[in-house]
């Protein structure tokens, strides 16, 4: 096969020493969190800690009003990722799924009913069935071949249906949703849809005012190439967010003379002190997809073109290869895939031990997701693309698998 493994002049701008050295390492492990992260999110994050340093909102000093100017531009960027108008709508928290659960369990109460779908991550699934035990009705959707059913999820709604919580993009699979008809009939039908981005924010385009998504959970560590320890909750422009109830009380920096909550946004859900150092870092993840060309748009296809790319050459050579979902719906770099006899948990092994080919195996916290597709309980190996990945990497890795798959038949 040949490979071209250079990567566009404008996404260079990274930590690739270890990349492509006679000892590499590769990093397939990009859906769990990226690496590396672009040198601009590692200079912010230096630059917040040794230049401004100070608590955001709390104080007067130039420090602490430092800070808040980071985390406003960060807010600014996130809003603007997804158009929302008011950047305040922006909450910032530890990751995507404190994002799920502020919006889950803030929404729901006894009595309610929620629509989810059979291909949704743990985050998602755990905190509806903790609500099942305090009294709300959950219906999970099926998605036959990994994509929601569009009329088994409308005729699942009820009178009382509150919120339905949608993944954007399944993390094991990578099949995209029809996130737009999905928000289409929640809409008609007056129910809240809760987004989950995890996988998509700065990978696919999102539009939630068009898409009609009313709250959307995102991870800052994944698509955004924020540090560990960002995410959010985008929460759409007129939404009523008194609709959500705090998870967490306690000091904003604000209203200091009350000893209730702030009912404003973000101070309502973000009580404490935020990560403002990873906040910072987040916000030059966000501005380095953007610089990309063709920005979010171009990393989605360079997704694309990789995820092809190893499918064909996978195919092509590795005895026992095989896939689960179609490669035109894998749009965010995810591809699952298993060697015939083989526990995907012993390839992951070796492709780490021997080869430094860094991937994920096993159920990726979505064992419904599994059951969707066939490949519970084993699982499978997973590679997920970041934009750093080169056609070189890939290669490398076919062979890798060639020759453990080959070894592995001689052993039979
Ligand atoms: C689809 C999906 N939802 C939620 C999460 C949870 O994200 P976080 O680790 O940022 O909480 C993940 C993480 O992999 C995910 O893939």
């Amino acid at each position: 096969m040949a490979g071209d493994g250079a990567l566009p002049v404008c996404w260079q701008d990274c930590m690739t020493s270890s990349l492509g050295s006679a000892d590499r390492h590769v990093y397939f492990d990009n859906a769990a969190t990226s690496f590396p992260k672009p040198r601009a999110v590692v200079d912010a994050v230096v630059e917040y800690m040794t230049s401004v340093g100070g608590n955001p909102g709390r104080s007067g000093h130039s420090r602490s009003v430092g800070a808040g100017e980071a985390v406003f531009a960060a807010r600014e960027a996130a809003a603007a990722l997804f158009g929302v108008t008011n950047p305040m709508r922006v909450i910032f928290g530890s990751n995507a799924t404190a994002a799920l659960n502020l919006a889950i369990q803030g929404i729901l109460r006894e009595g309610d009913h929620a629509v989810t779908t059979a291909i949704e991550h743990n985050s998602t699934i755990r905190p509806l069935m903790e609500m099942e035990r305090r009294g709300v009705a959950v219906t999970v959707v099926s998605c036959p071949a990994g994509i929601v059913d569009r009329d088994e999820f409308e005729r699942s709604i009820r009178p009382e249906t509150k919120l339905a919580v949608v993944n954007h993009a399944s993390n094991a699979f990578g099949i995209l949703q029809p996130i737009a008809e999905i928000g289409s009939i929640c809409k008609r039908r007056g129910v809240i849809l809760l987004a989950d981005c995890a996988q998509t924010a700065g990978v696919i385009p999102i539009a939630m005012k068009d898409d009609h998504i009313d709250l959307l959970a995102f991870a800052g560590h994944k698509g955004l190439y924020g540090p560990t320890g960002t995410g959010g909750l985008a929460i759409s422009d007129g939404f009523d967010h008194s609709l959500i109830r705090p998870l967490a009380f306690g000091g904003t920096g604000s209203n200091s003379d009350s000893v209730y909550q702030p009912d404003f946004l973000p101070d309502r859900f973000e009580s404490g002190t935020v990560n403002a150092a990873g906040i910072s870092g987040l916000c030059a993840g966000i501005r380095h997809i953007a610089s990309i060309p063709d920005g979010i748009r171009g990393v989605q296809s360079r997704k694309r073109e990789l995820v092809n790319y190893f499918i064909r050459g996978a195919e092509e050579c590795i005895r026992g290869f095989m896939t689960y979902a179609p490669p035109g719906l894998i749009e965010t770099g995810v591809v699952s895939f298993n060697i015939a006899g083989m526990e995907p948990s012993d390839v992951a092994f070796h492709l780490a031990e021997s080869h430094g080919v860094m991937c994920r195996s096993g159920l990726h916290c979505a064992p419904l997701a599994h059951r969707t597709m066939g490949t519970f309980p084993r699982g499978t190996v997973r590679f997920s693309f970041g934009i750093f990945n080169t056609k070189d990497e890939i290669d490398f890795a076919i062979g890798v698998l060639d020759e453990i798959s080959r070894a592995w038949r001689a052993h039979e």
